[in-house]
């Protein structure tokens, strides 16, 4: 029998990307979206089904979990993929847009895997990877929204990386630098309306420093695709993977600079040093 993957926010981008990954490699695909007409690969070919899963909404998260079940009677391994970017100043951000950010990046998350984990529990076996950021391990400015959210992803994972692993189940946390998706695009959400006021400056200098990093190149969706499935099949205990040549530069700076020096080496880079 064929393994089954389920993965969140597959209509574009490194979920679209991911779930041909592992179709090309005969796995069962539980391809889930908030709204299946608008998947990018065929649903129903091969083993690919498109489920309805907005990880917002509790009764679509199991009712998606349920209908793979039923359709292919186990899961192999989780991929929480689904989520978004909340950028500009932390003082304009309003309760809602807050909420809106952890609902779906943070508990999002646990909603998901919540609801798969007494499948794999019983099962005594199953990986869970869940998509974080670089922004979740070196938070960028701007960002302190999306990296807070990416921060808890991450400490979420590995803490549950060791609450189930007596049980034979893996948890991975995945942080890649920039990917050339469309994610700036089409799962951007601005905390400030029109320059920002008293920090346009600011936001100008941070978006130009992002926007000559992103025609530097970003890692291709497919690149992540490959680094999910590595991660679902190396049958290794590693939690953390850090993907992209920019993130592990970054990481590499981390560790040659110290904490502190690499903190202010990012502040000259988007020029907010004083
Ligand atoms: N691109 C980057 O540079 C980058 C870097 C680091 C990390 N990431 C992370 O990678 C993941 C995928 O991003 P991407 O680059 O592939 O961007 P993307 O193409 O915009 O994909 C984001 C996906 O999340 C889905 N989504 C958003 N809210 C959802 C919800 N409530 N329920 C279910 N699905 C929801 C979107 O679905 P809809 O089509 O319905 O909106 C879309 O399928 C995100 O978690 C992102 O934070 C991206």
């Amino acid at each position: 029998m064929s393994a089954t993957v389920l993965i969140t926010g597959c209509s574009s981008g490194i979920g679209a990307a991911t779930v041909r990954r592992f179709a090309d490699q005969g796995w069962n695909v539980a391809a889930t979206l908030r709204n299946p007409s608008a998947a990018r690969f065929e649903p129903g070919a091969g083993r690919v089904e498109a489920f309805a899963l907005d990880v917002t909404d509790q009764r679509s998260v199991d009712a998606a979990v349920a209908r793979t079940l039923e359709r292919f009677g186990q899961i192999d391994v989780l991929i929480n993929n689904a989520g978004y970017g909340l950028f500009g100043p932390f003082e304009s951000a309003t309760p809602q847009a807050i909420s809106r950010q952890f609902e779906t990046n943070v508990f999002g998350v646990f909603a998901v895997t919540r609801a798969v984990l007494p499948h794999m529990r019983e099962r005594a076996s199953g990986v869970i990877i869940n998509v974080a950021s670089l922004t979740g391990l070196v938070a960028m400015p701007l960002y302190s929204l999306y990296a807070a959210s990416k921060y808890a992803v991450v400490g979420f994972s590995e803490s549950l990386s060791h609450e189930l692993a007596p049980l034979g189940i893996r948890v991975k946390v995945i942080a890649p630098g920039a990917v050339a998706t469309d994610f700036s695009g089409r799962s951007m959400a601005r905390t400030f309306e029109g320059d920002g006021g008293p920090y346009a400056e600011s936001i100008r200098k941070v978006v130009g420093t992002f926007e000559a990093n992103r025609t530097a190149g970003g890692a291709t969706p497919e690149r992540l695709a490959q680094a999910l499935y590595d991660a679902a099949t190396d049958g290794s205990a590693q939690v953390r993977y850090v993907v992209g040549d920019d993130a592990l530069a970054v990481m590499h700076s981390r560790k040659e600079l110290g904490e502190e020096a690499l903190l202010g080496a990012l502040r000259q880079r988007f020029g907010l040093a004083p």
